[in-house]
């Protein structure tokens, strides 16, 4: 009888995908909330067939090099850029991903700090934290409305489509940069425009970051794109922390150069960069575009499907090729 076949969850995840994956195989998986230890996980990867990741975990050739046996790795996120996906191919070790089932979680939370920012949410509840007097005044932290407002969207995959639909709910108009051209029906159905990047950071009142992290993206909001913003615009970003380079939007904000920002990911996170932890500009959540109950477990549970395919000699369901 041939073993039942090793798999490593390198952190806690949903029972539910945790359930399907013990149906597959011999599961090992660290429960606790602090990161394994590298010692610890790479006595489990030795005999790994499988290795089930999370956004946290570096997958690289030393994570490959602790696992000689590994057929795939199983990354529970949308977003891979922690897996050096060239290094997976070279060893023939398959990469997937978990597209689809956060797409709403987070084009809502997207959504949720374009109000935050521009409501001026964060600083309304600071106020009343703080205990300082306040009372109802016809002038008190005006924000702005978003009704007529232009939406720029970089990066038009799933959650930048899902995001428009909600922002044309809220009267928005949308206009977006990405590399990939959208049909026609999907343009018109979100009232959508294509323009390009200069013009989107030009004519945005809020330019939302929806793209994948890679080196073409790096830093890509750095200080020559947000001097091409409107001093009256708001940056969001739920995407990847280093799209943005933080020290020159600290800058940006402070030089009120830009009106606002908010970010749910961060260039070294989890720091933040100590220039904006000061400002009433800047909503700062701690990377919860998927953190909803149903999306991380059916996160967890569609990771372990594309497990269970590749055991089976199938194709995975969420490749990752380079
Ligand atoms: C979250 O950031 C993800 O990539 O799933």
């Amino acid at each position: 009888m041939t073993a039942a076949p090793r798999i490593v969850v390198t952190g806690k995840i949903p029972d539910a995908g945790l359930e399907l994956l013990r149906e597959v195989g011999d599961v090992w998986a660290w429960d606790r909330s602090q990161p394994v230890p590298a010692d610890i996980r790479d006595a489990q990867l030795a005999n790994a067939d499988v290795a089930v990741t999370l956004l946290t975990d570096r997958v690289d050739d030393t994570f490959l090099d602790a696992a000689p046996k590994l057929r795939i790795v199983a990354n529970v996120a949308v977003g891979y850029n922690n897996i050096d996906i060239a290094a997976c191919q070279r060893r023939g070790v398959i990469v997937t991903n978990t597209p689809g089932v956060l797409t709403d979680a987070t084009a809502d939370l997207a959504m949720a700090l374009i109000l935050m920012s521009t409501r001026r949410l964060g600083e309304g509840e600071r106020l009343i934290r703080s205990g300082a007097p306040w009372q109802w005044g016809m002038f008190m932290m005006l924000g702005v409305g978003l009704q007529g407002r232009r939406l720029g969207i970089i990066g038009m995959g799933a959650i930048g489509e899902a995001l428009a639909q909600r922002a044309k709910a809220f009267g928005m108009t949308v206009v977006y940069n990405n590399r990939r051209v959208i049909d026609a029906d999907t343009e018109a159905r979100l009232g959508a425009q294509k323009v390009d990047l200069h013009e989107l950071l030009e004519t945005s009142d809020v330019v939302s970051i929806n793209c994948p992290y890679s080196e073409i993206t790096h830093h890509l909001i750095d200080a020559a794109a947000l001097g091409r913003m409107k001093s009256s615009a708001y940056l969001v970003n739920t995407a990847r922390g280093p799209i943005v380079d933080e020290a020159a939007l600290a800058e940006a904000l402070l030089n009120r150069q830009i009106a606002g920002a908010a970010l749910d990911v961060f260039e070294h996170e989890p720091d933040v960069h100590p220039g904006l932890l000061g400002l009433d500009t800047v909503v700062l959540v701690p990377h919860l575009g998927s953190a909803t109950i149903e999306t991380r477990s059916a996160m967890a549970r569609l990771a372990a499907q594309n497990v269970v395919e590749v055991l089976a000699g199938r194709h995975p369901i969420n490749p990752v090729t380079a």
